[in-house]
């Protein structure tokens, strides 16, 4: 994939909200459900705690709509000036309609198209770059793109494995054009599905339909070979950024901040040694919300977001099931004190 070049305006954040559960679930308190310990799960993934949403009348597109409303709010604008809506989710609210016309309907968001994207824990790196290419196509001029999951619906409690790595959230960024030479300067994606075998949900599609034999074979769980997928998303994280940090010849004394997925502490690390950046120009928060997917990356920008000034590069990066992974450096757009 070559160098990202355009002529028109750039693609630019211009806005950013997020929403978690209030329900906190400490490693102490997954005790009740695996043999664990809270020193393992910190000092194998740095997570302390995560949240869940707790309630099985609430799902995905509900913690998408509170980030997406929030968004709105924050930037005073009114559902209906939203142009598209891409929602990139691994938990559906069903395997169709797409959640993004279930959140466009229930946000009023009438003149807004929408769609879903699949990509896992790269899902939301996908997203910003299709919006990208929109919004530089000049197709659309506002876009969402939500990163939201609930992980707790496809979590298996007596898996000792994945249990403890994953949480719920949901963060939403507003995508506007900017002719000031900000935003998304560069997006580097990959893609190798001989990934496939090791990080999947086996039940619920064409090739597994929920079945009693499906569920007795708690295929409608995610299922994952650690070790595996730590192995390649070590490199391939680490890899990735540093290739498109070097193609546009950036150093380390460049970057503001690097924004890594947050699927472990250690692959965050390693991604950190390999850009030779400093940990005050890291944000991690997966010490308290795990892994929550798609939405990891909006997270972080949102806890962040008042930190952040125009002009700052930031590198995003993820590595995820697929498998997939890539990375996006974007000038930061805004100023905000909100
Ligand atoms: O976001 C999408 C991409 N996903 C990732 O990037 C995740 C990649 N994988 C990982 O982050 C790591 O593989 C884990 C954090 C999931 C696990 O860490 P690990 O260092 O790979 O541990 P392991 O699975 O190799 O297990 C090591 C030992 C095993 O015992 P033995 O065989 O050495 O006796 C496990 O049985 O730890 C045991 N173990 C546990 N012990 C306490 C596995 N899970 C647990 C647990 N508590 N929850």
């Amino acid at each position: 994939m070559a160098p990202h070049t355009t002529l028109g305006p750039r693609a630019a954040i211009t806005g950013v909200h997020a929403w978690v559960p209030p329900h906190v679930v400490t490693n102490q308190d997954l005790t009740r459900y695996i043999d664990t310990t809270d020193e393992w799960i910190y000092t194998r993934s740095g997570i302390r705690e995560r949240r869940w949403l707790n309630d099985d009348t609430l799902a995905t597109s509900d913690m998408a709509v509170e980030a997406v409303r929030g968004l709105l709010i924050k930037k005073n604008l009114q559902p209906t000036d939203i142009d598209l809506l891409i929602c990139c989710t691994a938990t559906p609210d069903m395997l169709f309609p797409a959640t993004a016309n279930i959140i466009t309907d229930k946000v009023g968001a009438v003149n807004a198209v929408g769609y879903d994207l699949s990509a896992a824990c790269s899902g939301f790196l996908y997203g910003l770059s299709t919006a990208t290419a929109f919004i530089e196509s000049g197709r659309f001029r506002r876009i969402v793109v939500v990163g939201a999951d609930k992980m707790t619906s496809i979590l298996n409690l007596e898996d000792r494995a994945t249990a403890f790595l994953f949480g719920d959230g949901a963060g939403a960024v507003l995508v506007e054009p900017n002719t000031e030479g900000l935003g998304v300067m560069d997006f580097l994606l990959k893609s190798d599905g001989s990934g496939r075998n090791y990080l999947y949900q086996k039940g619920g599609g064409s090739l597994n339909p929920a079945s009693h034999r499906s569920v007795d074979a708690r295929e409608h769980y995610v299922h994952q070979e650690g070790k595996t997928v730590f192995k390649f998303a070590v490199t391939g994280m680490a890899d990735v950024a540093a290739e498109i940090m070097e193609r546009n010849g950036l150093t380390a004394e460049d970057i503001a901040w690097l924004v890594p997925h947050q699927a472990n502490k250690r692959i965050i690390d390693a991604t950190r040694d390999r850009a030779g950046l400093p940990e005050s120009k890291v944000m991690v928060n997966i010490d308290r919300y795990g892994n929550t997917t798609n939405a990891t990356i909006p997270l972080c920008l949102w806890e962040w977001e008042k930190q952040l000034h125009p002009g700052d590069n930031l590198i995003l990066a993820a590595f995820g099931g697929g498998f997939t992974w890539g990375s996006i450096w974007l000038k930061w757009a805004y100023e905000t004190t909100n």
